[in-house]
């Protein structure tokens, strides 16, 4: 996998981008010379990414946004078609565990935000971006999967079962634009070290940690207009 991918004069959405794979992704993009344009709830962290961006010689645009509004999210597309007259690559990264324990005795509002913020926000998403990532020469969507899309784990459904369901709506949307420029596939990016893994392991994981860093490359490849992939899911590890 080559590093030196150019994303000039390209424009980014990354969601789930204040911290974690998201924001790496976000670092490597604008060093590759796109825009990117960065969402996640946490104000202060995303200031923080866009200075740094900013710093580096890269340029980024916030939306300080609730991936759950979904009445603003179906308005996306064609504000971004507005504001920078289109879009080249989407990657619908943001995701929540939810609480972990017995499903039989799981809240059924934690259920709900669960699958809106893996599944349902992307699929809103998909919807309102298809039009002008289907209008780029090379549109690119990427998604972040995991491995409990494959391997039920006890204790984590809601979690496990979003991330199937996410993998399957790709694949089944990448089926449907086979024919089209734009190329979209997930990647499962392996036991990373981020918040997301501090709050399942408390007590630390019990085993090695890839870096945010180590899983960008794969973001990288599926975001150049080489990629051949469609429908595909690509294992970190
Ligand atoms: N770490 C791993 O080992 C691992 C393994 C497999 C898959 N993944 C997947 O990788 C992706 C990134 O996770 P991470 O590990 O980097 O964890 P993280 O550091 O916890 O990042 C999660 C990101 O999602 C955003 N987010 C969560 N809920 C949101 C909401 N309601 N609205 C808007 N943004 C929201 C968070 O931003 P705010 O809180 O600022 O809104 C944050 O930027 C997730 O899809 C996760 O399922 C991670």
């Amino acid at each position: 996998m080559s590093m030196s991918v150019d994303l000039s004069g390209k424009t980014a959405l990354i969601t789930g981008a204040s911290r974690g794979i998201g924001a790496a992704v976000a670092k490597a993009y604008a060093k590759a010379g796109a825009h990117v344009v960065l969402m996640a709830r946490t104000v202060g962290a995303l200031e923080e990414l866009d200075d740094e961006i900013q710093q580096a010689g890269g340029q980024a645009t916030l939306i300080p946004q609730d991936l759950r509004d979904f009445e603003k999210l179906d308005m996306l597309g064609p504000a971004l078609a507005e504001k920078f007259g289109g879009l080249d690559i989407f990657v619908g990264n943001a995701g929540m565990l939810g609480t972990l324990g017995p499903l039989a005795h799981s809240d059924a509002k934690k259920w709900q935000q669960v699958m809106d913020v893996n599944l349902n926000a992307n699929y809103r998403l998909v919807r309102t971006l298809d039009p002008l990532l289907q209008a780029s020469d090379a549109g690119r969507m990427i998604f972040t999967s995991s491995k409990l899309a494959q391997e039920p784990l006890a204790y984590w459904a809601a979690y496990c079962t979003s991330k199937a369901a996410l993998e399957m709506m790709v694949k089944a949307y990448a089926a449907e634009t086979e024919k089209t420029n734009m190329r979209a596939n997930l990647v499962d990016p392996g036991i990373v070290d981020t918040a997301m893994i501090h709050e399942a392991f408390p007590g630390g994981y019990p085993g090695e940690l890839l870096s945010c860093e180590d899983v960008v490359p794969a973001y990288l490849e599926l975001a150049s207009k080489d990629c051949k992939k469609h429908g595909a899911i690509v294992c970190v590890s």
